[in-house]
């Protein structure tokens, strides 16, 4: 596939190679893989990748984040909006689409630099006439409010009106091919005239009554002119089709091009919906598709300034790369505090698009070294859900601030209780009773994120803030054990859920007793050098010097497991005498094989781990082990992991190389960038994987490029990278410092600040300015 193919509409306009990705054949069956590679988003909307005039096989979701609805579900999640994708082309009666006609070319591309999808198809139809389609489809960062889809039409061997339909769906629902699970998340306000032309849907969320509005209008062009005739305005129930024809001539290119714009209550009244789109749409048309475009992917090209990694010397490893990254910071936004990053971006809608520690610990370090306003953003969102997470606490028995295992747009749990299997079996759903160590990954990402932005406005007030009452959920989940004079967390989950629930999760128990020490020692700064945070802390929190003595004790006295008399840490209590399973087996992409032990045992018998526990551990807190420790852990877990989710080859692969084992370390992060590319855990049809997304990112930047924090949170650069690699260039933001990081095939690093103050830095061992 190459860009030569197309013609000079779609060529000139797309980038090089190492930034596209392509789907050169059309298989149906692929059809919901490929909706969430191609899909698109602008931080306030996400689009998946369907086909304009649609086909049997098809998820066709629309979300604008932070639109969540419950209605007969078990939580609330991102409802299906009315999808304004459709354009159907009709000659004579026929459908001129894929699955309609005979396929003579087809592909499509994601052009990531653009962000923008391109296609190209050439379809007979059964009277033997052949149409030519190009298309460009993106969904702008300028403007987030304008969408737009022009489709380049050449009859090649007919004369003739080809009828154009541009709808608005609005009886997409959520769990579109899951009978079970069917629901419809709004009702409809409004399916009217936008103005002469155009087509106007509105809907209303069930159970907040969110009004959402989506407008569009098509125009056609030859020459410049334009063309489309006949201009009607058809309702069929919850759709709006905007009708229209085109003469056309054998030969001779005409353009249609859909303008179509969205606006929630949230931007605008109610009542102004309709007004403000059809504005929208006339200052779209009268700006023009090529200028937005061209608006759009300036946008683009600031963020990917900030954001690209260049590797040479493994072009297709390094475009693997650039699509994590062009997923999550597409998702990301940078003007809106009251939204998150859900587990599926805005692609899919497994999870209901919910928060969970995946934003903490796998995104939120790329958003804080690469785009930090966007990082402050997700730190306020908790922030504005704090009370939430006190009712949460109190409702479950306990103190201060537990933040929910799940997370939408009002901060209560939104992880179900019950979930019904596939085959109809109902299963009693008991991670969020148990896995708790979401509410240590809020503590650990202020942290994480004030080190890395020294943004102490933040920590001083509302970090603080949610840190204490974090703690202080900890200090209440803690029990004492009176006969071992110690504290102890039971009936808990850790990051591996196949172990549901059990005492003592040692990772769990670690970073309690780190959000507890962290926030006696951040209190005594704050109270040193900022004496009236430090008197509104108190006010607000009502902290009393009895209860942080208490902290104290608990701190000092968590149970953390581990095999006495050597270095192996526990993963939880009594995790030894379980059977003692090893992987044995590694398929042909060196990948672990399910060991046969699991077929008469179940894993949680058995010291088999979904997903890096302990090693996630040592990957936060690293520092507070020594390297030998730090070696024997990772070689143990590593033998029982299975990476049943996709959270975890990106950590081993980040430790893997930590402890020298270097070659695994590269498989781990091949493993980690492909993972939707070729679809390795079988669900990418769900939506792209998130945190693994960031994931990605740090497998680069911590691992290869060895990025990192000393104690006293100087920046370290220390590259250990592949033989293959030739080089490697990223850009991080530092301590108000925008700086320029490049390795050299010998593993010897260079800073160079691009913008902002001298820093200090350790660079390949040396301490220099930059
Ligand atoms: C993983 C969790 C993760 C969740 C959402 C689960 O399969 O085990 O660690 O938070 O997916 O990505």
């Amino acid at each position: 596939m190459s860009r030569e193919m197309f013609s000079g509409n779609l060529r000139n306009r797309l980038h090089s190679d190492e930034w596209l990705i392509w789907q050169d054949q059309y298989e149906a069956k692929e059809n919901l893989k490929y909706e969430s590679l191609f899909a698109l988003s602008n931080g306030y909307l996400g689009i998946r990748g369907s086909h304009e005039e649609g086909t049997k096989i098809t998820l066709p979701y629309l979300y604008i984040n932070g639109v969540f609805d419950k209605s007969e579900t078990f939580m609330r999640e991102l409802s299906t909006l009315p999808n304004w994708l459709g354009i159907r082309l009709y000659v004579e009666k026929e459908l001129i689409g894929i699955e309609d006609c005979e396929i003579l070319e087809f592909s499509r591309v994601l052009d990531m630099k653009g962000a923008f999808l391109g296609k190209r198809v050439r379809l007979k139809d059964s009277k033997g006439r052949e149409t030519l389609i190009e298309g460009i489809r993106f969904v702008s960062r300028n403007n987030v409010h304008r969408m737009g889809i022009r489709l380049y039409v050449t009859p090649l061997n007919y004369s003739g009106i080809i009828e154009v339909e541009s709808i608005i769906d609005g009886t997409i629902i959520n769990f579109y091919d899951a009978p079970r699970f069917k629901v419809k998340h709004t009702y409809m306000t409004a399916n009217e005239k936008l103005a002469a032309d155009g087509c106007y849907v509105e809907v209303a969320t069930r159970e907040n009554h969110l009004h959402v509005g989506c407008g569009c209008r098509i125009e056609a062009y030859a020459d410049g002119k334009q063309i489309l005739g006949n201009r009607m305005i058809s309702r069929f129930g919850e759709q709006s089709v905007e009708f229209g024809d085109i003469h056309v001539e054998e030969g001779k290119e005409v353009e249609i091009v859909k303008y179509v714009s969205m606006y929630t209550e949230r931007e605008c009244p109610a009542y102004a919906l309709h007004t403000t789109i059809e504005k929208e749409i006339e200052g779209f048309v009268e700006t023009g598709f090529d200028q937005e475009l061209k608006a759009h992917e300036d946008v683009y090209k600031n963020m990917w300034e900030n954001a690209d990694i260049q590797i040479t010397g493994d072009d297709e490893l390094n475009r693997a790369v650039r699509f994590n990254i062009f997923h999550l910071m597409s998702t990301g936004n940078e003007h809106d505090d009251h939204v998150n990053v859900g587990a599926k971006l805005l692609t899919g809608e497994e999870y209901g698009g919910h928060a969970f520690w995946d934003t903490e610990l796998f995104m939120l370090p790329f958003f804080s070294w690469v785009f930090p306003k966007t990082a402050q953003n997700l730190e306020n969102y908790r922030y504005h859900l704090l009370d939430a997470a006190r009712a949460n606490a109190h409702k479950n028995g306990y103190k201060g601030a537990q933040y929910p295992w799940e997370s939408a747009d009002d901060g209560t749990e939104q992880c179900p209780d019950w979930t019904i299997e596939p085959d109809g079996t109902c299963y009693r759903c008991y991670v969020a009773v148990y896995e708790h160590h979401v509410t240590a990954a809020v503590a650990y990402g202020i942290y994480n994120y004030v080190k890395i932005t020294q943004d102490m406005d933040f920590l001083y007030s509302k970090g603080a803030e949610i840190l204490t009452e974090t703690a202080r959920f900890w200090a209440s989940r803690c029990e004492y054990n009176k006969e071992q004079d110690r504290y102890e967390i039971n009936q808990v989950t850790g990051p591996d859920e196949w172990h549901e629930p059990v005492n003592n999760n040692l990772y769990t128990n670690y970073l309690a007793r780190w959000n507890l020490g962290y926030v006696l020692s951040l209190l005594a700064s704050i109270k040193k050098e900022n004496q009236e945070a430090y008197d509104i802390l108190i006010e607000k929190t009502g902290l009393t010097e009895a209860e942080t003595a208490h902290w104290k004790e608990v701190q000092e006295k968590m149970y953390l497991p581990r095999k006495e008399g050597t270095r192996l840490l526990e993963q939880f209590e009594g995790y030894f005498e379980l059977d003692n399973v090893t992987i044995e087996k590694y398929d042909e992409n060196d990948w672990p094989v399910r060991p046969d032990a699991l077929k008469t045992k179940r894993a949680r018998e058995t010291q088999i781990n979904k997903q890096a526990d302990v090693v996630m551990l040592l990957h936060l807190m690293g520092n507070e082990f020594d390297e030998e420790t730090i070696k024997e852990n990772y070689a143990y877990y590593e033998k029982r992991t299975l990476h049943g989710s996709s959270l975890s080859p990106s950590i081993f692969s980040v430790m893997g190389l930590k402890v020298g084992d270097d070659s695994k370390a590269y498989r781990y992060l091949r493993r980690a960038a492909f993972i939707d590319l070729l679809n390795m855990q079988g669900n990418t049809r769900e939506g792209i994987h998130a945190a693994n997304t960031g994931g990605v990112w740090q497998t680069i930047v911590f691992g290869f490029a060895g990025v990192a924090q000393r104690e006293d949170g100087m920046l370290k650069v220390h590259p250990n990278m592949p033989k293959e690699w030739q080089g490697l260039t990223f850009r991080l933001h530092y301590r108000g410092a925008w700086l320029e990081i490049t390795a050299d095939g010998s593993n010897q690093a260079k800073v160079i600040r691009l913008a902002g103050e001298p820093v200090e830095a350790e660079i390949n061992g040396k301490v220099t300015t930059i």
